[in-house]
This record gives structure tokens, sequence and C-alpha cells, in this order.
């Protein structure tokens, strides 16, 4: 009874103003009318909402949805978190009927991170449209991935790991670094999360990857006529092989366009990287706010 994949990211957000010009006219997401009353909604895909800005007062990490199969598997990954010690609280109609999910629990990781197992999307038949970018790739390896920020990278993945089931699939263990990062997967894509080391909970990235390299240049094109501040020059990653670039999103978070990701397809021995990139990817430190 595996996690299948990343399902939905939910983000409380403190301008509303500086993140639809970024979700819509730089990422080229598709902006719907969401459940949410207030809310910036965006498809990628025939699934509902992939992402869902709330604006709100405490601006933060809303929550991450993984999807499962069906209510069965729902019910026992939610034995299993109880009987790790962590709370499980059932999802209210409304909450599944924002989410245009069938099913839905809401549980903490250790360090607080908010996190959501779903089943049963409600698809969207109206066809998505992306004109800014030829297509999404998500399918089997779900939205992208998310990095998020953990107290104790240790116990966060005996938790993803141990409890939730998902695989690791690589580590990075520098000495410049303070603790370990690790990258986890679920489905083909060679990480749908990553752990990293912090002093406060919280989502670090977010990835979404286009389907040629044309969409990629095509948004750093966009990225420089909008201004929208770098982060991470193009560039190829040596665990998920993805050519990408980064930039801050209007509240700091770490934002990856990318092309070319490989597909693990068979269970791989497990190993550390040394660098995070082949070439390219030179950070650029964040605007001063
Ligand atoms: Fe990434």
């Amino acid at each position: 009874m595996p996690i299948l994949s990343l399902g939905y990211l939910r983000l409380d957000i403190a301008d509303a103003s500086r993140w639809q010009p970024f979700m819509r006219d730089f990422l080229g997401l598709m902006e719907v009318d969401g459940a949410t009353p207030g809310s910036l909604s965006y498809r990628i895909d025939e699934y509902p909402a992939r992402f869902v800005l709330s604006p709100s007062e405490a601006p933060g990490l809303g929550a991450i949805g993984w999807e499962v199969t069906d209510r069965r598997d729902l019910a026992d990954f939610a034995d299993r978190i109880e009987r790790s010690g962590r709370a499980v609280t059932v999802g209210t109609p409304g909450e599944c009927a924002e989410r245009a999910v069938t099913g839905l629990i809401r549980f903490e990781d250790p360090s607080g991170n908010p996190n959501e197992l779903f089943w049963g999307p409600v698809y969207d038949h109206q066809p998505v449209r992306t004109p800014l970018v030829s297509r999404f790739v998500t399918g089997d390896q779900g939205l992208g991935h998310v990095i998020l920020s953990v107290l104790d990278s240790e116990e966060a993945f005996e938790f993803y790991n141990g409890v939730l089931g998902f695989e690791e699939r690589n580590v990075l263990d520098i000495p410049q670094l303070e603790g370990r990062y690790y990258f986890l997967g679920c489905n083909p894509r060679q990480h749908s999360l990553g752990l990293a080391p912090g002093n406060a909970p919280g989502l670090a990235h977010f990835m979404v990857e286009a389907a040629s390299l044309d969409d990629v240049g095509l948004g750093l094109d966009r990225a420089h006529h909008m201004d929208v501040p770098m982060m991470q020059s193009l560039g190829r990653h040596t665990n998920d092989r993805m050519v990408s670039f980064y930039v801050y999103s209007p509240e700091g978070h770490h934002v990856e366009l990318g092309f070319d990701g490989e597909r693990v397809e068979t269970r791989q021995p497990v190993y550390a990287i040394t660098e995070g990139a082949f070439w390219g990817h030179r950070f650029t430190p964040p605007p001063s706010a």
C-alpha cells in the first residue's frame, strides 16, 4: 500500500497580488476557479487544482497532499501513523470538497509540517490549457517534488521512510552542510520529497517539470522579462538529472522549472551525492526584502 504520488500543495500566502503573476505568467500554470473562497487555484493536468494559495495573516505551508489508492489504503495509513504516536484527523466533507478529493486524513510530521493523504481525486475534464508551457510532466510521477525544511533530518527520515513508506533514493552529506539531506521517492520520479535540515519547519522548495527544453528556456526568458529573482542558473542535477533553473518565489521559496528528469523504474541501490549539479546551477543570494 504505497503512497502513489505528490498530489497537491496548499500554501498560506501573504500577498496574492505578487503570487498571481508568478504562478500564472511566469510558471505558466492554468488559473482556475477554485473551491476555496478568496484563494488562487492552478491546474496543470486533469487533476483538481494542484496548487491552492490562500491569503493569510500567518503565511506558511498549508498542506502537502499525497495520493493513495483507495479508502482501504487510507485507513491502513491512518492506523500506521497513529501507531507511530502521531495524531490523525479525518478530513471533513467540506475539506474534501475544497480539495476535490473523496477522502483525506491530516497529520503532522515530527517537525510539525502539515501533511495530508487523500484518495479519489475528482477529475476536471475541461481541457487543461497552459499556453506558455507545452505540457507539464505529471501522470504516475505526480505534480513534481517538494523539499521540506525539518528540525532533525534523521527523525524526519524515520517518519517518512519507516511510517509512510517512502523509498530512500539518495543522500547528500557533505561537511559544508549541517546535517544529512535525504531524497525520497514513491514512484518513478527520482525524488518526490526531500528533507533538508533547518532551524524551522516549512516548505523550502518545489519543482514542476515541463515536457521540453524549450519550455525551460522560454521560462528563463519570462523570468528575465518579469524580473523574477534568479536563485540558480541553468544546470543539470546529479540525482534526478533534471535540467532546470531556480528562482525565488514572492515569499522566498526556491522554485525550480525543470525538464528531462530521470525515471527510476526499478528499485536501485541508495547512493550519496557530493555535488548538486554536473554543471551550472550557479547560486545567487536572495534579494533583500
Ligand atoms: Fe528540486
